[in-house]
């Protein structure tokens, strides 16, 4: 069992060994290989019991980094990279060679991003190798936005967890692909549709689930908790000792306190977004059967995060 801890040199030391390692960034902890070194990577698939259809995303050091794993980077692309890099957007570009093809399911992209973590950013300057990394959890279980929580759930399957403090965003990257070198919203994330367009204009989005989505994040019972997950905006369910409950800014009169959580005391998309996935983690552990969640205004990072709480509730 692996302690969480901060030395970077064991971190680099697993990774050149073709080990997997949990590192932080700024989004959700990942787990991650070496990107350019195939059996490294197929260690992730099996720690986190993930399909080998679902396509990890690369992470650089810097926007420079990027041009020597794609074939060409659109516009718009290059606009964006420079707008929100480092940060939490993954663009989905066409693929070098050098992307061994287990990192992209086959496919002829790559997603990648220079993550804004200040050790993860380190940690990507020690080493000459790119990192891929999926958020460190088990498959389709709620991602990790601790070190502790990585170690809770694969703390026996990694090489090390390089602590870095929880994470500042809380929910995934904005994934965004390109069809004729206009934007296409695969993924919501940690920057906004409204971001997004005030620097590119309108774009498109491909958020829906399906049986072959484009980006398998996008898989309906991505981020289930074991516990039942019901929406209270569009559901009564009769409240009993088992029931918990998972508030935006206020707790619900007329129930114990010890049964509910409340994203954001300060009313922000941004600090509900920080505890989202811990709190449903904290709920999930506690013996409760159900979970009664509250949507968010649908604008900004509210819509990354309704769009987590329905795939949770999809189960
Ligand atoms: O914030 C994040 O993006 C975190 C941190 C660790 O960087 N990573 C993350 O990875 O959320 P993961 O594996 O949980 O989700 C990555 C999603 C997958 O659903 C995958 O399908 C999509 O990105 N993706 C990766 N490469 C893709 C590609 N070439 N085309 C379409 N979607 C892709
Ligand atoms: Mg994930």
């Amino acid at each position: 069992m692996v302690k969480p801890g901060s030395d970077m040199e064991t971190a680099a030391s697993c990774l050149k060994a073709g080990e997997i390692v949990g590192i932080p960034t700024e989004t959700v902890y990942g787990l991650a290989a070496n990107a350019l070194n195939a059996e490294a990577v197929a260690n992730i698939f099996s720690a986190k019991n993930r399909p080998f259809f679902d396509p990890l995303i690369v992470h650089v050091h810097a926007i420079a980094e990027v041009e020597k794993y794609v074939l060409i980077m659109p516009e718009k692309a290059q606009i964006l990279a420079e707008a929100f890099w480092p940060g939490p957007l993954t663009l989905v570009l066409p693929k070098n060679d050098n992307i061994p093809d287990l990192v992209t399911a086959g496919q002829n992209t790559v997603g990648i991003r220079v993550p804004s973590h200040p050790v993860c950013l380190e940690l990507l300057k020690k080493i000459d190798f790119p990192l891929a990394a999926p958020s460190a959890n088990p498959f389709g279980y709620v991602s990790p936005t601790t070190a502790q929580h990585v170690a809770d759930q694969l703390g026996d399957k990694v090489c090390y967890i390089l602590d870095g403090g929880p994470c500042n965003v809380g929910v995934e990257s904005t994934i965004v692909g390109f069809l004729q070198g206009e934007p296409v919203i695969y993924r919501l994330g940690g920057i906004s549709v409204e971001q997004i367009t005030k620097i590119v204009g309108p774009v498109a989005e491909q958020i829906s689930a399906g049986s072959n989505p484009s980006a398998p994040g996008q898989l309906d019972v991505h981020y289930s908790p074991r516990c039942k997950v019901v929406l209270s905006n569009n559901h009564t369910t009769p409240d009993s000792p088992e029931t918990s409950y998972l508030r935006y800014t206020e707790p619900l009169a007329g129930i114990e306190t010890e049964r509910q959580l409340i994203l954001s005391p300060g009313k922000s998309f941004e600090e509900a977004a920080v505890n989202l996935f811990a709190m449903l983690r904290q709920l999930d552990n506690s013996g409760f059967k159900y979970i009664v969640v509250e949507l968010l205004p649908e604008t900004g990072l509210g819509r990354a995060i309704n769009d987590r709480l329905r795939r949770a509730a999809a189960k």
